[in-house]
């Protein structure tokens, strides 16, 4: 088939270079020269696991291509995916500028059947507001699909490739079709394409995310509660989640949720809710509740400190708001180093992947370390903020030496409390005893 991708963001890149992995023609559009220019030269534009090798193998195939041109873009593909940006706005809601500005743009070009996929995270009746803008200037047919997308994070080639569902919001018949066509080898597993009306679609995207970000929620109060009733989380979380009714994922209770996606779409459909005159209080609660904790460690280190972490050297190991990601967005980490670098401490940090962005936000305030044994080496303290593989297993006797005192704040729980114990180190966790 002929597909044409608007936006070469993280949902755009992978949607196209994963279909283009069953054969069809994809063509990625993007109004930023320099980035298609390098997307050309075969840069990948953002860090995500398996994505280069598909991405070189289809441009290779010529399979995959990028312009500036949307008027030739639009030209080229029966099947027109929008994987724009709906940053929040002031106010919490969904911006859709740049998704109705491209519609427009749809209605002045197109001079053929179109099916126009809503793929970015939208309120409940955008598809309806895409089509009243194409309308107002298409002199071709088209129809619009709601098809929002469930990838996360550093496993987005997987899920895109073996998806759970597909959700397809359409009130057309021929639409419908196409998009089931589109996407049968990707659920030859079985899972199923889910054909629903506009709205549903739209809804479901986001109380998928939300109800995910209550859950996490959920269990970092319970921790909470645990550490005054002098309980372990660790053993309620696999207490509870054996229940195959709650299930086992989604219940590490730690320094709060971060990303592009969760604290932006809970906050939205809160906002839709309020819009409709509708209060989602539950909510209200979990954007509060993950405002606080992503700080929960401070107060903590404040304690040990005796409220002195001037002068104070802390080591931070993980910067990215969850691992294999480069992503910063609305990371814990960052709110961390924040509020250290404000008490008058020194951060000496390590992550993987995510240095050079954070480079960018704090320049020589903090210091970047070619791995996490050079952050620790001399500081005081280290703090732990997103759980890489790399940091499950370290070198607890070196840690010991380079540390000037045996601490670690542990925001994501990657070692036992015995463990540590044993070894002589003063551990503070999330929802365990010290
Ligand atoms: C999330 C959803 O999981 C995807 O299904 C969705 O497609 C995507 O948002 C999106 O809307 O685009 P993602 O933001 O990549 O994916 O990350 P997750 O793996 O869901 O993690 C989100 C946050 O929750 C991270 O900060 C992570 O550390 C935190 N988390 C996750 C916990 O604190 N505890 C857990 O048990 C699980």
């Amino acid at each position: 088939m002929k597909i044409t991708v608007v936006g070469t963001g993280y949902v755009g890149l992978v949607t196209g270079t994963c279909l283009a992995e069953t054969g069809n023609e994809i063509v990625c559009v993007d109004n930023n020269a320099e980035k298609v220019q390098k997307m050309r030269n075969g840069i990948v534009p953002i860090y995500e696991p398996h994505l280069d090798v598909l991405f070189d193998r289809n441009i290779e195939a010529n399979r995959l291509t990028f312009t500036t041109d949307l008027k030739a873009g639009l030209d080229h593909g029966e099947v027109i995916f929008l994987a724009l940006p709906t940053p929040e706005d002031e106010d919490g809601s969904a911006d859709l500028s740049y998704v109705l500005g491209v519609a427009k743009e749809i209605g002045d070009y197109i001079t053929d059947y179109k099916v126009i996929v809503d793929k970015s995270t939208v309120p409940v009746g955008t598809a309806e507001k895409v089509r009243a803008t194409i309308a107002k200037t298409a002199k071709a047919e088209f129809d619009v699909v709601s098809n929002p997308e469930f990838l996360r994070e550093g496993f987005a080639v997987d899920d895109f490739l073996k998806p759970e569902r597909i959700v397809i919001g359409t009130k057309s018949k021929k639409a419908a079709e196409i998009m089931q066509r589109l996407y049968k080898p990707y659920v030859r597993s079985g899972n199923p394409i889910l054909v629903m009306d506009e709205k549903s679609a739209e809804l479901t995207k986001y109380a998928a995310n939300s109800f995910l970000a209550t859950k996490i929620t959920f269990m970092n109060e319970v921790a909470n509660y645990c550490e005054l009733v002098g309980a372990d989380v660790d053993h309620v979380r696999i207490g509870m989640g054996t229940d195959s009714r709650i299930g086992k994922r989604f219940l590490f209770p730690g320094i709060g949720y971060g990303g592009s996606c969760f604290p932006k779409d809970v906050k939205a459909l809160h906002k839709s809710g309020k819009d409709a005159n509708f209060s989602f209080k539950i909510l209200e609660a979990v954007v509060d509740i993950n405002e606080q904790q992503k700080t929960k460690l401070f107060p903590k280190m404040e304690g040990y400190f005796k409220d002195d972490l001037k002068g104070k050297t802390i080591a931070v190991w993980g910067l990215a708001f969850k691992p294999e990601t480069d992503d910063i967005r609305e990371a814990p980490a960052l709110y961390m180093i924040d509020l250290l670098l404000e008490a008058g401490a020194k951060v000496k940090a390590f992550d993987p992947e995510a240095m050079e962005n954070v480079k960018r936000k704090y320049g020589d305030k903090v210091t970047f370390c070619e791995n996490m044994y050079q952050a620790t080496e001399g500081a005081n303290a280290l703090l732990i903020c997103t759980e890489w593989s790399i940091f499950r297993t370290p070198d607890f006797t070196k840690l010991k030496k380079q540390l000037s005192e045996p601490v670690i704040f542990d925001g994501r729980n990657l070692y036992t409390t015995e463990e540590l114990k044993e070894l002589d180190f003063h551990y503070l966790s999330i929802g365990r005893k010290s």
